[in-house]
């Protein structure tokens, strides 16, 4: 047997320890299945540490996250914290300090599953979102005083470069071979006119891909209108922010949308969450939709090279959803966290 996968389990905060214990028991049961050992080790960072000792996690905690193959996070946020002191203080500096510029989002309609656009199914609703997530607009540059505030989007060639490449790298992989690159090159005369630069020269790379550059809004618009149309989507770091939940949502419900942090070198250890936030109006009740965690964590296994694993998962998370119950409120149904992760362990082995 191969040597046991580390994984650093994060639930942090509101929902996030409700699908994160729902995430293990699928990820742990499919791992046991294949003959596959994780050896997981929790920690209780995020909000009640910070309100305990002012800091979201220790001093050392990126350096204890090094050492582990992939890092499992639940949610971060809580009312009584500024989200942007919770979210500076954990999830961004992870993603910057182990290099996950790629921001891996699946957004396609799940047989079983209702999207709110009418009259759309499976064939119709599948794309993958490729976010650039080290740099951009989440660059944490800026500043402010009496008269305003300044937020500066950095856009270096080379990380441009290598997002753009990941993505046509997908594209070229997927049958339909078709790339759409969010752009606003029209108002951002700066960053975005180097953005579509960069994706023409690596486009060269790629000849089998067709591609197109939009405009972010009207892609956004398109994304609506003509979801066929569209496959792989690269986007900067607040584009693929926005276009994930409005990818989400017309996918069914932005509780069964998975993500992946990726350092695609594994240099680093990547980190693996739902794309929900941590939804404190629900938390503590029991019926928080468990499937983007249990999806995140099939991205998970496969990352660490336990394919077989993550397709127990999703194929008991498939099956489930193809069945039509039980569902979570957020799909239309009166079934809670563990109804729903039950229905999922009693399609594995
Ligand atoms: C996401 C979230 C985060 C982001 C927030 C919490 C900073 O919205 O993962 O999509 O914008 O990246
Ligand atoms: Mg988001």
């Amino acid at each position: 047997m191969s040597a046991a996968r580390r994984i650093a389990v994060l639930p942090g905060d509101g929902i996030g320890p409700e699908v994160i214990a729902a995430g293990l028991a699928v990820l742990r049961r499919a791992a046991a299945a294949c003959g596959v050992e994780l050896a997981c080790e929790e920690f209780d960072w995020g909000c009640d540490h910070h309100v305990r000792t002012g800091r979201m996690m220790p001093a050392d905690a990126l350096e204890r996250l090094a050492g582990f193959d992939a890092i499992y996070l639940g949610a971060v946020g809580r009312p009584d914290v500024p989200d942007h002191v919770s979210i500076w203080d954990m999830i961004l500096p992870i993603r910057q300090r182990f290099d996950q510029y790629v921001n891996l989002r699946p957004m396609a309609l799940l047989p079983g599953v209702a999207s709110p656009l009418a009259g759309r199914g499976p064939a119709e609703i599948d794309m993958v979102c490729v976010r650039e997530n080290s740099e951009g607009e989440y660059s944490g540059r800026g500043s402010r005083d009496e008269d305003g505030a300044r937020e500066e989007a950095v856009f270096t060639r080379r990380g441009i470069r290598r997002v753009v490449r990941h993505a046509f790298a997908l594209a070229d992989r997927r049958p339909r071979r078709l790339l759409a690159s969010a752009t606003k090159s029209n108002a951002l005369r700066h960053s975005m006119v180097l953005w579509d630069e960069v994706v023409a020269e690596v486009a060269r790379e790629f000849p089998r891909v067709s591609w197109r550059s939009y405009h972010v809004d009207a892609l956004a618009a398109r994304m609506v209108t003509h979801p066929q149309t569209l496959d792989v989507i690269v986007g900067s770091n607040l584009f693929g922010d926005i276009l994930t939940d409005l990818g989400a949502a017309i996918s069914g419900s932005l509780g069964l949308a998975p993500g992946a942090n990726l350092n695609p070198e594994r240099v680093h250890p990547s980190m693996f969450e739902p794309i929900h936030g941590s939804a404190p109006d629900i938390a503590g009740k029991g019926i928080a939709n468990p499937i983007g965690a249990i999806q995140a964590g099939a991205m998970l296994l496969d990352h660490l090279g336990a394919a077989e694993a993550a397709a127990l998962v999703t194929g008991a998370v498939h099956a489930t959803l193809a069945a039509g119950a039980p569902r979570t409120p957020d799909l239309g149904g009166a079934a809670t966290t563990a109804d729903v992760t039950q229905a999922i362990l009693s399609r594995l082995p």
